[in-house]
Parts: structure tokens; C-alpha cells; sequence
């Protein structure tokens, strides 16, 4: 199962990927966690990507390519869960000639849809674990001591890209330069999945597995033809 996750910023990619890697022993790359730790471990390409990241504008294409490439020439041949990675068609493009060169396949893209005012108000609940980068949130999902991670007791602490002004150049950065992404995978023949994610945690997962399995149906009757 190779698969993209796509939606807003605050959709809940992260939240779902994790889950869905979970459950189903694929490998989760998250582009915006592998900048994340490049800039935190102060790596020549983690200098390169910061400004971009702490202002919410796109990594260039061709470090962020890069990237995917490195941790997908480790990935299990069966799958790989894709969060936040296509963001621009450019991207899309090159990424269908490395999975193509690496003999891999696109199953579906699951959009992950939410309002704009849930979006900001979750991000600015949004704390993450300085240690270990689990997530939280003050309004749906808050850890059980204020403050401080439930998986390794590490301080909780709030994105550098999650004010509020930041988000909304986010947000618009993803109107304008990912939203086309849904076009052009319905053009090339992709399931494309919508999923309401305003919905509870597990219940947005449900919807997604039962995205997939539809799926992957549909391309075995397709193959039996
Ligand atoms: P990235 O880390 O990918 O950020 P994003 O796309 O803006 O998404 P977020 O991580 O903010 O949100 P999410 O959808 O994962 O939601 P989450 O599960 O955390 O990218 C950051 C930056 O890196 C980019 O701005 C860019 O600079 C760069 N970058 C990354 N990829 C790039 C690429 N391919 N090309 C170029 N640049 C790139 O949930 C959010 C909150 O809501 C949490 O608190 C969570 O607990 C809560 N929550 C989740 N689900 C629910 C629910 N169902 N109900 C209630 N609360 C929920």
C-alpha cells in the first residue's frame, strides 16, 4: 500500500498516518517531521530548509525530493504512507519517476477535509513533545499532566509555525499551491478519497480504512477484467 495523505494544515495527517502505520506495519514519511529533526540536529540541510519552515513557505522542491528519496530506498517494498509529501505538482511529478524507477506504485490519496476556523483553532492547541514529538492538543486530546508528554514525560511545547499569522500564510500556501494536487491525481487515474476529518480521531481512521479496502477493491476487479 503506497498512499498520501493530503489535507490543510491541522487536518490531522500526522495524527491519521500515525495510525494508520500503526495498523498496518507501512512506513510513515512525514516531510514536515523529517524537516523538523534536520533543523533541530542543525544538519547543512536543516540550515537550508529553517527560514521556509518557520514561515510556513515551501522547502524547494528538490530538497524536499531528496529526502523522500533517502527514506524510501529503506522502505518495505509494500508500503509507505506518504504525509504531507506531494505539496505542489511539480513535486507529484518527480515523484511518479522515483516511484516509477524504484519499481513502486501510487494506491490512493486520502484528503483529509476540515473548515478553515476548526484548523486555527486546533493548531493554536496544538503542543508537541520536545523529546519525542508526540502530539497533543489543549481542546481534544490533552496529555494528563499539563505540560508534560504521557510517552516520555518531555516538556510540551507549541510549533514555531503555529501562530496564528503563520498559519494563515499556511493555509493559503496550501489553497494555491496543493489544492491543484486533487486535479491532477483524478486526471492520472488515481482513487482520489475524501474523508471528513472534523469528525472524532477514530472515527476519521474508520473512514479511512474503509477508503482504502474500497480501493483496493476496485483495482482488483479492474485487474480481473
Ligand atoms: P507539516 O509538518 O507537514 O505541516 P502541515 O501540513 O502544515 O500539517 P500539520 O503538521 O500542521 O498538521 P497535520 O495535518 O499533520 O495535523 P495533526 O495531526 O498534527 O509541514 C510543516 C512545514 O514543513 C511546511 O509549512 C513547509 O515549510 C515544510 N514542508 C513539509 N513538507 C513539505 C513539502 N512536501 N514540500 C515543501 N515544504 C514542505 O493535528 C493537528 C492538531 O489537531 C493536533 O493538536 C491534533 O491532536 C489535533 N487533531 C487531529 N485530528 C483531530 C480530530 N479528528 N479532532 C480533533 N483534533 C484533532
Amino acid at each position: 500500500m503506497n498512499v498520501i495523505l493530503l489535507g490543510p494544515p491541522g487536518a490531522g495527517k500526522g495524527t491519521q498516518g500515525a495510525l494508520l502505520a500503526e495498523r498496518s506495519g507501512a512506513v510513515r514519511i512525514a516531510t514536515g517531521e523529517l524537516l523538523r529533526e534536520a533543523v533541530r540536529a542543525g544538519t547543512p540541510p536543516g540550515q537550508k530548509a529553517r527560514k521556509y519552515v518557520e514561515a510556513g513557505e515551501l522547502v524547494p522542491d528538490d530538497a524536499i525530493l531528496e529526502l523522500v528519496r533517502e527514506r524510501l530506498a529503506d522502505a518495505p517494498a509494500d508500503g509507505a504512507i506518504f504525509d504531507g509529501f506531494p505539496r505542489t505538482v511539480a513535486q507529484a511529478e518527480a515523484f511518479e519517476a522515483l516511484l516509477a524507477e524504484l519499481g513502486r506504485s501510487l494506491d490512493a490519496v486520502i484528503v483529509i477535509d476540515v473548515a478553515e476556523d476548526v484548523l486555527v483553532r486546533r493548531l493554536s492547541g496544538r503542543r508537541t513533545c520536545s523529546a519525542c514529538g508526540a502530539v497533543y492538543n489543549a481542546d481534544s486530546g490533552p496529555p494528563s499532566v499539563p505540560g508534560r508528554c504521557d510517552v516520555c514525560g518531555g516538556t510540551l511545547v507549541a510549533r514555531a509555525d503555529d501562530d496564528p499569522a503563520t498559519v494563515r500564510h499556511r493555509l493559503g500556501v496550501h489553497v494555491e499551491q496543493t489544492l491543484p494536487l486533487i486535479a491532477h491525481y483524478q486526471a492520472a487515474g488515481t482513487p482520489v478519497c475524501h474523508v471528513d476529518g472534523e469528525r472524532p480521531v477514530d472515527e476519521v481512521q474508520r473512514d479511512i480504512v474503509r477508503s482504502l479496502r474500497a480501493a483496493e477493491d476496485a483495482r482488483r476487479s479492474e485487474a480481473h477484467r
